[in-house]
């Protein structure tokens, strides 16, 4: 019998979630709470107002509607014990559990769990007395520093400092003035890293792992990666920069080893795992682990996989993943671009109309909805990124000028988006193509 699955979420990664659960033949309905614009009623998708932070009434209301399977989008309820509350009472619920969900909501927690397992990472301290990360500051000899709150703060809570001073500042800011609330109540400060950034994902059933394509991320607000960081203003999937070896690298010192160490440390990780990484000349190291999906991540991830989504997550949830590894398109690309308010990442603007978005359905590129909400039988904006469009091609450059020009199609007044995604990927392709000419001549 097909199921009625509810996602929990509003952002972009949630409409994904929800369209690819909505293609399964076994899922019958698939609701989202709250969810935003694109997923208020949209083909088997539709919105529910059901709370998602009361467990006892989501419980009960999956009891009442049939609900078969939870799956949740972002951070903040994982850490909250939501897989830990609704599994006791009997309803299956995909992520991990509040333990094992330290390894993003407690940077202390990850980053002292990654020295137990050697598993590679910038040089750090933790602590909650900032006289005493001051200290450490001015003698641990790293010619830069970041210092983070150690808690969840959206994607917020690190800051990349010049010098001493400065890092000694940020830690007054983080612990002793709370800049990022109760998350900065431990701070951790660590060596800067060089290199690219890259996002590897998989899904982990507790025992084995599955890799995703590896796929990056655009922090920064503007072309060229400058202004302030955000939540991210778009990705691409896969990078080409990343070798097999370097990805059976990743998958074997920093993945496996991750889910093996809290599988001896009694928090069998059984969900996706996400491992944000710096690639420097000394090899991979983790920046930071994320129990979850990427947001835009996730819209350039799933649209790649061949799998059914709905019995991906079952053979994860049920240890067989090893027999039943998930199946990704081979020989294709996707980007996704994010419009986001003007404004943002600061005070923004809500309520402005869009247009556009079915011409660019119609051709053929998939829009997911982020902040956006229903007015008068049109889409409004309603948060900071408003929405993100995907393009697939069988290359990178296709997708990535399908997915720019989509966006300029976009009727959205004052709306803030890169032109320059995948430009890592470009450069990279554009020097293997000249190394490849200069060795031919
Ligand atoms: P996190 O939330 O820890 O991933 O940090 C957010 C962003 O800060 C990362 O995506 C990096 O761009 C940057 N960052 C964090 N830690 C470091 C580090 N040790 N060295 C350089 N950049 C970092
Ligand atoms: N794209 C970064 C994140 O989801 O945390």
């Amino acid at each position: 019998m097909a199921e009625r699955v509810l996602v929990v979420g509003s952002g972009g990664r949630e409409h994904a979630l929800a369209w690819k659960l909505a293609q399964s033949p076994f899922v019958q309905q698939v609701l989202v709470a709250p969810g935003n614009a694109g997923t208020a009623s949209c083909g088997k998708i539709c919105n529910s107002e059901v709370s998602v932070s009361n467990h006892a009434i989501l419980v009960q209301f999956c009891k009442d509607h049939h609900v078969g399977l939870v799956v949740v989008g972002p951070e903040v309820p994982l850490a909250a014990g939501i897989v830990d509350d609704l599994t006791a009472a009997g309803v299956p619920c995909f992520g991990p559990t509040a333990k094992a969900a330290q390894l993003e909501a407690s940077k202390s927690f990850s980053k002292a769990f990654m020295e137990r397992h050697g598993i590679p990472t910038a040089r750090y301290g933790s602590f909650t007395d900032p006289q005493e990360a001051c200290k450490f500051i001015r003698t641990a000899g790293f010619p830069a520093l970041v210092v983070k709150a150690s808690g969840l703060a959206a994607g917020k809570g690190v800051i990349v400092a010049r010098d001493q001073d400065e890092a000694c500042q940020a830690v007054m800011d983080i612990v002793k003035d709370r800049a990022f609330g109760a998350a900065g109540e431990t701070v951790v400060v660590e060596e800067l890293l060089e290199g690219e950034e890259v996002s590897c994902l998989c899904f982990s059933d507790g025992t084995s792992v599955s890799m995703m394509p590896p796929a990056q991320d655009h922090k920064r607000l503007r072309d060229g990666d400058l202004g302030p960081n955000t939540g991210g203003m778009g990705a691409y999937c896969p990078t080409p920069q990343v070798s097999q070896e370097l990805l059976r690298q990743i998958k074997e010192t920093v993945l496996q080893r991750t889910v093996d160490g809290m599988k001896r440390e009694g928090a069998l990780y059984v969900g996706v795992l996400y491992a944000g990484l710096m690639l420097t000349d000394q090899g991979p190291k983790v920046l930071e682990f994320n129990c979850r999906f990427g947001d835009p991540e996730c819209q350039v991830l799933l649209p790649l996989l061949q799998s059914d989504l709905y019995e991906v997550i079952l053979n994860t949830m049920n240890g067989k993943l090893a027999s039943n590894a998930p199946v990704w398109q081979q020989d294709s690309s996707a980007v996704t671009v994010v419009m986001a308010s003007a404004g943002y990442p600061g005070s923004y603007e809500k309520g402005i109309e869009i247009t556009g978005l079915s011409k660019v359905q119609d051709m053929g590129l998939q829009v997911f909805h982020a902040g956006t909400a229903l007015k008068e039988g049109g889409v409004v904006s309603s948060g900071g990124r408003v929405l993100t469009v995907t393009a697939i091609s069988s290359s990178l450059e296709t997708a990535l000028r399908a997915a720019n020009r989509a966006v300029a199609d976009i009727g959205f007044p004052g709306a803030v988006y890169r032109h320059d995604i995948g430009h890592r990927a470009i450069a990279h392709l554009n020097q293997r193509k000249s190394n490849c000419c200069a060795s031919e001549r």
